[in-house]
């Protein structure tokens, strides 16, 4: 009977575990019958801004990843400070050149006019994310949605926990593998850099004084020499050019396409952490995999990881409150 002894309590703790996971669960068309039209709103407001901004398709699929990361996704990243000194992850030096948040709003408000304190800021989101891939070329796919809003923000949890440009594979695993994502995961969704651009500063050390030698050979080692001249010519090590904006993917970078792959595999990823991806045997196996792949192939990759890292922390059922506006708690 010893084994029945076992059984019991790991037969409850599983009850338990199952209770909790299907209390978390999103469910794609959430909105169905308290909001039909919210996924119609949000797409065509969306299509509206891509068509006058296309450049913030980047920033605004950004915005969705550096929320899921700190606590969830909850919209923790939207949250305005509440005082200078208690700044909110929107204000922590990860997130300050983020952009977007204007628009983010104005769905939002579009959202409260037609169904009243019933869409998430998170979901809203979410579901901003799919569309700007969907616009730019990429794959559409469901989302599930039924996340509800964090009431907490706090910005050096930005600051510790937000994947760094500059960060090692080993950090990036780990950080990915925190939030319960793999390194599958890790890679295919690093290939949303497919789209958008980059600053300056954010790659510099690469292209000058890598180690400190401060000659002119002295750049990353796993940078490709002919890239870092190209580079060179688009950012000087001045003030002037460390927020000068370069195309992350050049010649695509408004084309949701696995291309980034193929940057990455000749030692032409932007930042560290993109070239960090060819250090570890099972990251480099998927770079190389998804260089080569079909774009249907690296479309369903890139939908499954987006739905895995859209389910990180979510609060659901009466956890949290659907904000009535997303820079500000109830
Ligand atoms: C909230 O933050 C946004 C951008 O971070 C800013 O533009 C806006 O003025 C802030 N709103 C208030 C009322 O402080
Ligand atoms: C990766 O970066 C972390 C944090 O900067 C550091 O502690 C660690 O030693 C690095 N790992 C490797 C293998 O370089
Ligand atoms: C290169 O970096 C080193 C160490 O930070 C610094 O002392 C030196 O002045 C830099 N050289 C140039 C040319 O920027």
């Amino acid at each position: 009977m010893a084994s029945s002894k076992v059984f019991l309590p790991l037969s409850i703790a599983l009850l338990a575990l199952l209770g909790s996971a299907v209390g978390a669960q999103l469910q794609v068309g959430f909105y169905a019958k308290t909001c039909p039209n919210a996924e119609t709103i949000i797409r065509e407001e969306i299509t509206r801004v891509m068509k006058v901004a296309p450049p913030l398709g980047g920033p605004l699929l950004r915005i969705f990843f550096h929320d899921c990361f700190i606590r969830g996704c909850d919209a923790s990243l939207l949250l305005n400070s509440t005082s200078k000194s208690n700044p909110a992850e929107k204000d922590a030096p990860p997130n300050q050149f983020l952009r977007g948040f204007g628009v983010i709003d104005s769905i939002k408000a579009k959202l409260e006019k037609a169904c009243p304190s019933t869409v998430s800021c998170a979901d809203t989101i979410a579901l901003i994310a799919r569309d700007v891939v969907l616009l730019d070329k990429g794959p559409f796919f469901d989302v599930p949605t039924g996340r509800r809003d964090g009431r907490v923000s706090i910005g050096n949890e930005a600051l510790q926990m937000l994947p760094a440009f500059s960060a090692n594979i080993s950090t990036l695993k780990s950080q990915f593998s925190s939030n319960g994502l793999s390194a599958k995961d890790l890679v295919v969704l690093s290939g949303g850099h497919t789209i958008g651009n980059a600053h300056c500063f954010t790659f510099l050390n690469r292209i000058y004084n890598f180690s400190g030698r401060g000659d002119s050979s002295d750049t990353d080692p796993s940078l490709d020499k002919n890239y870092v001249a190209r580079l060179r010519s688009k950012c000087r090590p001045t003030a002037a050019d460390a927020n000068k904006l370069v195309e992350m993917d050049p010649g695509s970078f408004k084309t949701f396409d696995n291309s980034y792959f193929k940057l990455v595999a000749k030692r032409r990823g932007l930042f560290q952490s993109d070239a960090a991806l060819l250090d570890d045997a099972d990251t480099k196996a998927h770079v190389l995999r998804l260089a080569n792949a079909s774009p249907d192939e690296f479309f369903r990759d890139f939908a499954v990881s987006m739905v895995n890292m859209g389910n990180v922390g979510v609060l659901t059922g009466s956890q949290g409150e659907v904000r009535k506006h997303c820079a500000f708690v109830n």
